[in-house]
């Protein structure tokens, strides 16, 4: 397997897999599935009533998973068989109103082409998450979950700017320099990742660059939240459908810092020459 390639120069580092939480990803990914649904809902024209109707299906199916996930200790059997349906199913869906709005098919109504693709691929990361049996060598997961996340946070700022009131200018001056600095972390995370394909034992850029992506993310998750409660307290003026919607940035966001607070510390053990303490590699 591609994973025992990656690490075969560095024994130590053969177990240095991070415990993956299967349990705790359906959970968090679930929520995300619903509110999906609901923005999906929120953003058609009122007289597509048949796609209303699909986006309400999926709000209440995945409220149905969310409890039966609630109840458990472990994913498995029926519930790991109907959670990987449903979001086999809500990956069509949004395929198929994109596929219809690209060919102007239907009435846009507020929902952007690039929502549509931006949550369809949120959904099929999660469905990778379902899948994947064995987590990867620590260097290559955080680089590639930070390609798949700054690329998210780039594209949340790009709503973001496009859903406020142009009378918003302070907000949209802020979020616009956010726009700058995630496009440069997205380009530098590409560009890291496919000079980690060379396999180096050690890549310390990878450590400081990480460092530099969570500084900012934290601030840009701080600005989301921020958004949020002028959003809960009728002081922003736009055309969010929902302040739902910067909540749910907002915790994307955390779920990506979660991400890197654990896989930096493995990167840094197993594939950097950074605070070589003798450290076991990944505490195996
Ligand atoms: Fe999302
Ligand atoms: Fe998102």
């Amino acid at each position: 397997m591609s994973q025992i390639d990656k690490t075969e120069n560095s024994p130590q580092c053969q177990d240095c897999v991070c415990e993956f939480n299967r349990l705790e990803e359906a959970r968090f990914w679930s929520r995300i599935m619903q509110e999906h649904a609901l923005f999906i809902k929120l953003g058609l024209p009122a007289d597509q009533i048949k796609f209303i109707k699909e986006a309400q299906d999926f709000i209440e199916r995945f409220m149905e998973l969310r409890n039966r996930l609630a109840r458990v200790s472990k994913l498995e059997g029926d519930l790991l068989r109907d959670l990987k349906q449903a979001v086999r199913d809500i990956i069509e869906f949004k395929a198929k109103l994109l596929r219809l709005l690209i060919q102007c098919k239907v009435e846009p109504g507020s929902n952007y082409p690039l929502l549509l693709d931006h949550i369809r691929r949120e959904a099929m990361h999660f469905l990778d998450l379902l899948h994947k049996p064995v987590p990867e060598d620590p260097l290559f997961a955080l680089l590639q979950e930070e390609v798949f996340w700054l690329r998210i946070m780039k594209e949340h700022i790009e709503f973001i700017i496009h859903l406020l009131d142009p009378s918003e200018r302070e907000l949209i001056k802020q979020a616009k320099e956010f726009r700058k600095t995630f496009s440069r972390l997205l380009e530098t995370a590409r560009d890291l990742e496919s000079m980690n394909e060379t396999m180096p034992k050690n890549f310390n850029t990878v450590i400081r660059f990480t460092e530099n992506v969570i500084a900012n993310t934290m601030e840009l998750r701080d600005f989301k939240a921020t958004a949020f409660e002028l959003a809960s307290l009728c002081e922003i003026l736009s055309i969010i459908s929902t302040p739902l919607l910067l909540d749910h940035v907002r915790r994307e966001a955390d779920k990506f810092l979660d991400e890197l607070e654990v896989l930096l510390p493995e990167a840094r053990k197993c594939h950097s020459t950074l605070g070589m303490e003798n450290l076991p590699c990944c505490q195996d």
